[in-house]
């Protein structure tokens, strides 16, 4: 499997892929407008960091690394850190380790490029990228956590990387 960024020809693949797995969760994860942000990769790309997983020639996942604040992609990063949104793996690639190989080449960027610490939210439902993200070692963070619609709570997690 290669992890690389992803391609402008790439972006409707990952565009479906990822509204196909947030489909698949229990809560409302694709209301109040997030499907319509789920599909548009190309803003992402141009803001942040698409990465894709790949095996064999297809996509099987893919994720977006949030540079700093200053990128649209950010969701209540302080200077220094990084953010990881968007996580998603085909079913028929799941358990198999890709989820986690794409948060470790998110987390790799972040030292890369000096950041302090690796953010982000979940829901809930989501108990597979949790397992993840306390797996390697991320810490919740509930003085982040917030609602940004009725009946979807975001969970914080944070990843502190050695200085
Ligand atoms: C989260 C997701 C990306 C994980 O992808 P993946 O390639 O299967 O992840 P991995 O194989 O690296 O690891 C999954 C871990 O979760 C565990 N797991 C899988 N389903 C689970 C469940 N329903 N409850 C608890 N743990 C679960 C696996 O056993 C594995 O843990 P292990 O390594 O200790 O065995 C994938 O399930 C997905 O796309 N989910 C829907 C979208 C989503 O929730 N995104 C998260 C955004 S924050």
């Amino acid at each position: 499997m290669e992890i690389r960024e992803a391609r402008p020809e790439e972006y409707d693949s990952i565009a479906e892929l990822t509204v196909a797995a947030y489909q698949g969760l229990a809560g409302a994860h694709l209301s109040g407008g997030y499907e319509g942000r789920l599909r548009d990769v190309e803003s992402r790309a141009a803001g942040a960091v698409v990465l894709v997983a790949v095996e064999d020639g297809s996509i099987v996942g893919a994720v977006t690394y949030v540079p700093g604040p200053q990128s649209p992609s950010a969701e209540l990063l302080d200077e220094g850190e990084a953010g990881v949104r968007m996580l998603a793996v085909g079913p028929a690639a799941r358990r198999r380790g890709v989820g986690t190989a794409l948060v470790l080449a998110c987390i790799d960027q972040a030292r890369r490029e000096g950041r302090h610490r690796v953010c982000l939210h979940t829901t809930p439902w989501m108990s597979a990228a949790r397992r993840i993200y306390e797996k390697l070692g991320f810490r919740r963070d509930p003085e982040r956590d917030w609602v940004p619609v009725p009946g979807v709570p975001l969970l914080s997690f944070v990843f502190d990387l050695a200085p």
